[in-house]
Order: C-alpha cells, then structure tokens, then sequence
C-alpha cells in the first residue's frame, strides 16, 4: 500500500473513533500505555507499570459495567517509536485512554495523535509545563519542573545557599528547572553564578562536576530525569566535593526512592524539593507502599508509581462519571476538576489548565532502621504550575 493511502486510511479510521463508530459493542475499555520499559528510563517504565498494577488490583477491573484492560508498550524512550505505537493503540488496539509517557520528547511526538483522535492522554512521568499545552486532550498526574524548582529557589538562599551553580540535563525540563530555579532564588537574595547543562543520552557528569568544584558555590542544584540521580551522587562524592563544603540540592528526581538505598551514605542530608516521598507521613501512604512492597518483591515506590496509581483514579472516576460511555470529551470533562487524597497528600487536576495542583515538600535523605528516605520537613500546599504561558 503506498503511504499516502495509508495515511489517509489512517486518517479515517481516527475519524470513525473521534465520533464513536467503532468498538461500540466492545465491552472492555482499553488503556494504552507507552513507556520505557527498557534503555536508559526502565525505572520510568517499571515504577509506572506496577502503579498502574496495584490500583487494577487493588480496585478490580470492572468500572461501570466496563472491563478495563492495560496493554503496555515500550517506546525505549524515543519520540518516532511512541507515536508509532501511539497510531497502532489508537487504530488497530482502538484504547479509550492512552497513558504513561516516560519523558517530555516523547510525550509532545504523540500529543497531536491525541488530539486528531480525540483519545485522552494521561501524563503519568514527563514534567515540561508546555505538555498539556500541546494537546487540550493531555491530563497530568505527575508534576512539573517549574512546581518542584520554584519551591526549591525560595528556600535555598535562606537556608545559606545564596552563590549557586545549576546543573541540569539539556533537553525542556531540564530548561524550566533551571529556568524557575534562578528565577526564585534570584527574587529571595541568591545568585546562579553558572548553569551548566549535560546531555540526556550517556551522561558523564565528571568535567561538569570538575567545573563546579572549581567554582566553589554554596550549592550545587541539580534536575536529572529519574534514574540518573545515583551517578550524579557518587561523582559528587568521588570528587570530594561535599567535603570541599559544596551542598547538594536539587528536585527530588536525583534522590529518587527507587535508587536511594544504592546511594548509600553519601547521599545523606541531601535536601530536594518533591511532590512524593515513600516516606509521607500519612495513613494513605503507608497502606499504599506497604501494598506496593509486597506487590513488588521489594521495589520501592517513586513518584512515578504513585501519579501512575493516581491517574488510574482519575481515569476509573471518569469512567463512573460519564456512566461507563467513556467518550473522549465526555471522559476529559470528566477529569477535569478531579480532587482527591493521594499518597503525596491532596491532589487535584486543574479544571483551567488540565495540570496537577499538589503540596510540595522539601525534604532531606535520612537514614532509618537500616535504609533511606526522604524525610519531609516543610510543605507549600497546593502549589499550582506556575510554568504555563500567560
Ligand atoms: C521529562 O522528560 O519530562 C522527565 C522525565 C523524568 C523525570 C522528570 C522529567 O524525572
């Protein structure tokens, strides 16, 4: 077939969905998740997939008379490979909802598929305050890098940071950690004496790190994606630099639940700004990672899992909601406005902007009974994303 009819084959089978022909004796509603399951952001794919897990499980797999269903694909992180699974989710599986979407490149290839096919799309990692700009059909229940690093820019000049250096993966979370970071450090007193940036594919951080000890700055900020936090400790500690008196800071990606034990000791009196801690002192949360544990061999949940439990929530209320129908608009109107307890504490998705609104922390890594955690120690309730274009 030549790829012209193709596409518009293509194209028409995303018009009979957007009005609702096809699958209209199906019982099942599907959700289609893309996520990295393997490659640089596996955590990514295997935090978000357990969460998924053990909401189904935990909620049984039938909401409204419908029978839910995940199917689970890998994009390896790469934008071209996620919208060509997006298309086949879409056309050939025919899902309700598509989810996941490990980072913000991937999500943005796929956003314009969303909207043709009028398919809801639920952010459950990537945080680039531009993707729910992307597509009027995009939810969010992870968080945004503007939310978490404005938080962390008011505090860490009065707590004696003030001269500091930023380190971020060059690639747009990365720019608006930076970004809101400087912004809010600059307005509370403090100064960003140089920013630095590091490729997302096979980061060697040592030159970097090599550069900020030579600055000597009160703090080292730092954004990486979830995974790449550990590399980052142990070459800051393999560089001496802590002893060299530089504090590292960050989001509370770089000290990442599913990776803190490995960090060891070194990694202790880290302070980060988050949205999630395995270690929230709340009822809610600790049913949640006690089911997650035994669920999980082990595995500790992140932040990942927990908005990828959440945006399941969000997706089975709709679903109530609109009376098991689950047409796309009906579902996003549905989803809109949604607020409930998390495990992170009180969510909701902002009925304007389609966004997270959720507490932030500011925590530091403890040591307790043996293993780590991120201890919450101050709180800025209900923070909205303060990164969407005015
Ligand atoms: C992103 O690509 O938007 C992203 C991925 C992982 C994170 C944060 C942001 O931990």
């Amino acid at each position: 077939m030549q790829k012209r009819h193709f596409l518009h084959a293509t194209a028409l089978a995303m018009a009979a969905l957007a009005s609702g022909h096809a699958g209209a004796q199906d019982n099942r509603f599907k959700i289609g998740f893309i996520l990295p399951m393997t490659g640089p952001q596996a955590s990514t794919g295997r935090q978000i997939e357990a969460g998924a897990k053990l909401f189904l499980a935990e909620h049984g797999d039938t909401v409204a008379g419908r029978k839910v269903e995940m199917i689970v694909k890998d994009d390896t992180s790469l934008p071209d490979v996620n919208k060509r699974l997006a298309q086949q989710l879409i056309v050939s599986d025919q899902v309700n909802v598509l989810a996941g979407f490990g980072i913000t490149p991937a999500a943005l290839a796929t956003a314009p598929l969303a909207t043709q096919s009028k398919t809801p799309m639920v952010i459950m990692s990537a945080a680039t305050s531009s993707i729910t700009e992307a597509s009027p059909y995009i939810v969010r229940t992870s968080m945004t890098l503007a939310q978490i690093s404005s938080v962390m820019g008011d505090w860490a000049p009065r707590n004696g940071a003030k001269r500091v250096v930023s380190l971020v993966t060059d690639y747009a979370p990365g720019y608006d950690a930076e970004k809101f970071f400087k912004e809010h450090l600059t307005q509370n007193g403090g100064e960003v004496i140089e920013s630095l940036r590091v490729p997302l594919r096979n980061p060697d951080f040592a030159p970097y790190l090599q550069k900020v000890r030579d600055l000597k700055p009160d703090a080292l900020f730092v954004f990486v994606p979830s995974g790449a936090g550990a590399a980052v400790v142990k070459q800051f500690l393999e560089r001496g630099m802590d002893k060299a008196g530089i504090r590292l800071i960050g989001t509370g990606d770089l000290a990442d639940d599913d990776q803190l034990n490995d960090m060891g000791d070194g990694a202790l009196g880290v302070v980060t700004s988050f949205n999630y801690s395995m270690a929230h002192p709340s009822a809610l949360n600790k049913k949640f990672v006690d089911a997650f544990l035994k669920a999980n061999k082990g595995m500790r949940p992140n932040f990942q899992a927990v908005a990828a439990y959440d945006g399941m929530r969000v997706i089975y209320e709709a679903l109530k909601t609109t009376k098991g129908q689950g047409g796309g608009d009906a579902l996003l109107a549905a989803m809109k406005g949604q607020a409930f307890e998390s495990p992170r504490g009180p969510m909701s998705i902002d009925p304007q902007t389609r966004d997270v609104v959720q507490n932030i922390y500011l925590r530091k890594v403890e040591k307790q009974g043996g293993e780590y955690y991120n201890v919450e120690f101050d709180t800025r309730k209900d923070v909205k994303d303060p990164g969407k274009a005015k």
